[in-house]
């Protein structure tokens, strides 16, 4: 009898503990549930938010992918649109500068010379902006050619002669033997080199400018290194990241003394750019600056 008693006592509690057992089961699945429940509403809830985060993105890209159409559509008319006057101008102010110093008004041709002069700055500033522009809409058509440097050079140097006199800079050009043609671009090369020539001249003073040329291997590929190196006023380190943004120059001082907008060297990063390669710049103020361009030497010529 105690032998019964022991066992369904034992039996008792087995059937306590089973039963325990179960409901702890039951509260954990339940609990499981729950979580899975709330898993699940969060998933939900963060798949909504992703789409509507992605559809309020796609919507700002659009947004801006028109504000950017449109303004390129407004600089390229409004370019359009001043250009035609501003060629009336040059043009008159031409003749009427010819015709004044014919008539022996020096004074007066002067004058007209200085309309001449600021119509031609105006123009060669609406033709950077819409260059700048179209590379940036990726609207810049480029054409591949054979380009000799020492010609190119000569001819650039050329053009820059009156700036190169009016400081009395003195401009030496270096070719290297491995670097004498490049396939390229010969109009959009020659706008780098003028820009950068421009600059050196524009902020040098009885110094020397000088242009270098020469191939380097890169990875696989051969480059052409264009160095324009001068013994200017050079950029003081602080504003060295800023000089490549349009419309950016050194300081608030250099378009009071110097002239200009800022433009030439956002367009020249660009060109560099388009052409396969990029530009920098290493400057000391006081001792000089050292812009160096690099594009690929040998391109494919069908690209
Ligand atoms: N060779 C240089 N020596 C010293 N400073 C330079 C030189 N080249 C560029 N800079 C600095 O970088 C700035 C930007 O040059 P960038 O050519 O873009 O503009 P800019 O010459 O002032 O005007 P723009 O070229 O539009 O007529 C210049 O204003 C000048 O402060
Ligand atoms: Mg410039």
């Amino acid at each position: 009898m105690d032998t019964i008693d022991a066992l369904r006592h034992r039996l008792a509690r087995v059937d306590r503990a089973r039963q325990e057992a179960e409901r702890y089961a039951e509260s954990k699945t339940r609990a499981l549930y729950e979580a899975n429940r709330e898993l699940t509403e969060i998933k939900e809830h963060l798949e909504e938010l992703v789409a509507s985060r992605t559809a309020e993105l796609q919507e700002a890209r659009d947004l801006a992918d028109h504000t950017n159409a449109t303004k390129t559509m407004f600089v390229a008319t409004l370019s359009h649109e001043l250009r035609t006057p501003l060629n009336a101008i040059i043009g008159y102010g031409e003749m009427l500068s010819e015709d004044l110093t014919a008539l022996e008004l020096e004074d007066l041709a002067h004058d007209a010379q200085r309309v001449l002069g600021a119509g031609n700055y105006l123009i060669l500033l609406i033709n950077d902006l819409l260059d700048l522009e179209k590379v940036e809409a990726g609207e810049l058509g480029i054409n591949l050619e054979e380009v000799a440097l020492d010609p190119l050079f000569r001819e650039v140097s050329e053009i820059i002669s009156p700036d190169l006199a009016a400081n009395r800079n003195r401009l030496e050009i270096e070719i290297a033997d491995t670097a004498s043609t490049v396939i390229t671009d010969s109009t959009r090369l020659r706008q780098i080199l003028h820009n950068l020539l421009s600059n050196a001249c524009k902020f040098t003073h009885d110094g020397l400018i000088k242009i270098v040329a020469l191939a380097e291997l890169r990875g696989e590929s051969l480059y052409l290194i264009i160095e324009v190196i001068d013994t200017g006023i050079g950029i003081a380190p602080e504003d060295l990241p800023r000089i490549f943004a349009r419309f950016a120059q050194a300081n608030a001082t250099i378009s009071r003394r110097f002239g200009g907008t800022g433009l030439g060297l956002a367009l020249t990063r660009r060109l560099c750019q388009r052409l396969g390669g990029d530009i920098s710049v290493a400057s000391k103020p006081g001792v000089g600056s050292h812009f160096r361009f690099w594009i690929p030497l040998d391109p494919p010529l069908e690209s």
